[in-house]
């Protein structure tokens, strides 16, 4: 796992870091990892749980049971922007001089290929506008997927993706990474093409499915792979449901259909 710049972010991942193992820690492959002589290394990728007071302020007002569908809406897309501020981090940018009135400035605009922004349908549509905000070049491409609520299993019902993805940095967007199925197989499809970075945002996720992901895109995949998220919450129901989580997100945000 990189280290992380930012102080406060790099506080609330030692935390999760420790939940998730005391989470995992019936498994022999987690403990396999202690070391004995430091601090524990854990089996964490690249994760950043956003630990800003409006972020938990937002996704407070996000879980709760009352929150209506137009206000959710609007929340989710704020938590998106702030959330898509730290996704962005190591954006590719290139050098460039402008001219001021007074004179000139060296600075960066964003590198070509241009960033790939892919919503994962249905939920993830509602999380476009709050990425367009601060990524308005990007191109935005689609994947549909459905869970199977008695096997869980995610399918692909809908892909809309360059078939080249080479040195583009890609990010997905899914408010719940829950099992992990769907994020493994979207980040499968972005990797074979090509991308050059994989970054999930995700408005909360469960320890079963950064484990899940963590497992098929290890530390040593080639490309860079992370997962950026509001909450990481305790675990996953019998129904595949984050606990405490805050409900179907899809219901949630475009109705019950
Ligand atoms: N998808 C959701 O919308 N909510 C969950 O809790 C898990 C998966």
């Amino acid at each position: 796992m990189r280290a992380l710049r930012h102080p406060r972010l790099h506080g609330h991942l030692v935390h999760a870091q420790t939940r998730l193992a005391a989470d995992l820690s019936g498994s022999p492959r987690w403990s396999s990892q202690h070391n004995r002589r430091g601090p524990v290394r854990l089996p964490t990728m690249h994760t950043l749980v956003a630990d800003h007071p409006l972020i938990a302020h937002k996704l407070t007002a996000l879980r709760d049971v009352h929150t209506e569908t137009p206000v959710f809406r609007s929340l989710t897309d704020e938590l998106v922007t702030l959330l898509a501020y730290e996704a962005t981090r190591d954006v590719k940018v290139e050098q460039v001089t402008v001219h001021t009135p007074v004179a000139s400035a060296e600075g960066v605009k964003l590198a070509r290929p241009i960033p790939l922004v892919i919503p994962v349908l249905r939920a993830g549509i509602g999380m476009l506008d709050g990425m367009a905000r601060l990524l308005p070049k990007a191109d935005v491409g689609f994947v549909g997927l459905a869970r199977d609520e008695e096997t869980l299993v995610a399918s692909t019902y809908a892909t809309r993706l360059p078939a080249d993805l080479t040195g583009r940095d890609t990010f997905v967007l899914d408010p719940m990474l829950a099992t992990g199925g769907t994020l493994e197989t979207v980040f499968g499809m972005l990797a074979s093409r090509g991308a050059a970075s994989m970054t999930a945002i995700c408005l909360l996720a469960a320890p079963e499915g950064i484990a899940r992901v963590h497992e098929a895109f290890p530390d040593d995949f080639p490309i860079p792979v992370k997962v950026v998220t509001a909450g990481l919450d305790e675990r996953l129901n019998e129904r595949g449901y984050i606990v405490p989580g805050l409900g179907d997100a899809g219901d949630r945000l475009f109705g019950e259909i």
